[in-house]
């Protein structure tokens, strides 16, 4: 089926974006709405025939059976042998999930529950630092222990009416100083977030953190959480388990904010915003589950992903935000789509025949139009935008300010695709006086080639509710593009080389060992960060 889109694509190559919209009532028919989000993909290349042969694709893939597989609890994570239920977080209302025989609904509501208990009495001050009331929580984590629940605390900023959450993911002792700088370890909540308690970093930074507040408080382990799997190992770091969050082996570290890993948002926001999101996202998983899949915005939202990837060729997307508050959304998509798509071989071991998932990038609106746009306009390498706006902001005596800032996210995507010929280039060279070579030299210099595609996601404003609605719709693209390649999105072999050299490095650079097994170039850069040292 990839072979008929490559075909259809090179023979329609040649036609513009611009000129889709002679077909009557395009952008109705590129486009689809599902709880409060408006998906537009209307400025794509897609023509009626890529989005059926689109579709004809993800049947074939199975995407509708290997949902219902991932919603019924089988075991789709097959090079880890584990269900994928991260869905199961967010069931709040919904039907019994069970796996491998067990229901595993109950356990899920008496975690949330208990983190409600634990987060309240952190907001109410009835949990007590050695200092008294809690004043500022410290989040220890990295990777999905750190990005989904940091993303989204600061997404949702308006809601934040418990104490100052601060977080800490790089190994990089300047990331732990500087958080804890200014902070009372008297009333600080430290949480670890590590699903295995064994990740470098974090555990690093964790005893790091226990030496900081030991110096000021007799017991500082009273003072700290812990969300993990691995009870043994929180135990053993001296933390009661009643203040051990665990979660299951089918809860991805990237798709985990929704559970335990979510505390900190949790003690953020408060209890009832956080299961506001976590309706937001149960709603995206009832669409997802129950919508055809012409009018199935994570199926659309991943075909589009796949036309301009795999059919186009096109490597990288830019996600770009119109909406300060998810300044750290492009980090928390890239490991959502980087570390679940960039795969090399299918999930029965084979080489993959086509480019895995795309290199993920972004920042806010307007930010990145002073920064890197003018690559995305006049480059000659095309980046396929993924833009995404909300109608309100919550800066009301600011409204002016907001409407600039949808009137530029319109503007970027209308940019893109229409471009400017070199006429109009010429016209604007003769206004200003400009005549002969030199108003063709300076006109070439101001043509924009359009025909550049974007997608747009319009919502009324960045509510909990909504932005659970954003990231599981994100969830379940990444699901189906990741079908659709026949690969597994939900382990990541490709992190434990990198982990492990570090490990046997680590005297290396002490002088401990002389770093023989290692490679000429590596030997010098050790030999010369020791001198310098
Ligand atoms: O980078 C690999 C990874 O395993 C991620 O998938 C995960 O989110 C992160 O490390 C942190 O893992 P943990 O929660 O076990 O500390």
């Amino acid at each position: 089926m990839l072979d008929k889109l490559k075909a259809h694509r090179a023979k329609t190559e040649g036609r513009t974006i611009a000129s889709l919209f002679e077909t009557p009532d395009r952008a109705h028919r590129f486009s689809v709405e599902t709880g409060d989000l408006l998906f537009d993909y209307s400025k794509t290349s897609i023509d009626t025939q890529a989005q059926w042969l689109l579709l004809q694709l993800a049947e074939a893939a199975g995407v509708a059976r290997r949902r219902d597989e991932m919603f019924e609890g089988k075991a789709i994570n097959e090079t880890e042998g584990r269900a994928v239920l991260h869905t199961a977080l967010r069931n709040l209302d919904g039907d019994a999930v069970v796996v491998d025989g067990k229901a595993v609904m109950p356990g899920v509501l008496e975690t949330l529950s208990r983190m409600s208990s634990f987060a309240e009495e952190v907001r109410e001050g009835r949990f007590k630092g050695q200092g008294g009331r809690i004043t500022d929580v410290v989040n220890i984590g990295i990777g999905g222990s750190d990005l989904g629940p940091a993303m989204a605390t600061l997404a949702l900023a308006p809601y934040h009416d418990g104490p100052r959450c601060h977080f800490v993911s790089n190994v990089d002792g300047a990331d732990i100083a500087t958080a804890l700088q200014g902070l009372d370890p008297r009333t600080t909540l430290v949480i670890v977030a590590s699903k295995t308690f064994t990740t470098a970093e974090t555990m690093t930074n964790a005893e790091t953190a226990r030496d900081w507040m030991g110096e000021a408080v007799a017991d500082p382990a009273s003072q700290f959480a812990a969300l993990s799997s691995a009870k043994d190992k929180t135990a053993e770091f001296g933390i009661d388990p009643s203040r051990v969050f665990g979660f299951e082996d089918w809860v991805g570290g990237r798709y985990s904010m929704w559970g335990p890993i979510g505390l900190s948002l949790m003690i953020a926001i408060g209890p009832d915003a956080f299961r506001a999101f976590l309706r937001g996202g149960q709603a995206m998983d009832l669409h997802f589950r129950s919508a055809e899949m012409k009018e199935n915005m994570p199926v659309l939202l991943a075909l589009v992903g796949i036309w301009n990837h795999q059919v186009c060729g096109y490597p990288t997307r830019a996600v770009l935000p119109y909406e300060q508050r998810l300044a750290r959304l492009p980090a928390y998509l890239q490991q959502l789509e980087m570390e679940s798509n960039g795969k090399r071989v299918r999930m029965d071991g084979s080489a993959l025949d086509t480019v895995s998932g795309p290199v993920v990038w972004g920042e806010p609106g307007t930010n990145g139009q002073h920064a890197f746009y003018q690559l995305i306009h006049q480059g000659t390498g095309i980046v396929p935008c993924e833009f995404m706006v909300g109608a309100r902001g919550f800066e009301e005596e600011l409204e002016h300010q907001h409407t600039l800032l949808v009137a530029n996210c319109l503007a970027q995507a209308e940019a893109l695709m229409r471009g400017r010929s070199m006429d109009e280039a010429r016209e604007i060279m003769r206004k200003k006086g400009l005549e002969g070579d030199e108003l063709e030299r300076q006109a070439a210099h101001r043509v924009f080639p359009g025909n550049r595609p974007s997608t747009m996601l319009v919502y009324p404003q960045l509510t909990p509710e909504i932005l659970g609605q954003i990231v599981a719709l994100y969830e379940h693209r990444v699901f189906v593009e990741g079908v659709i390649l026949g690969i597994n999105s939900f382990d990541q072999w490709g992190v434990e080389l990198g982990k492990e050299l570090a490990k046997s490095l680590e005297p290396v650079l002490t002088g401990k060992d002389a770093g023989t097994d290692k490679d000429e170039s590596t030997r010098m850069l050790v030999a010369r960060l020791r001198a310098l040292k």
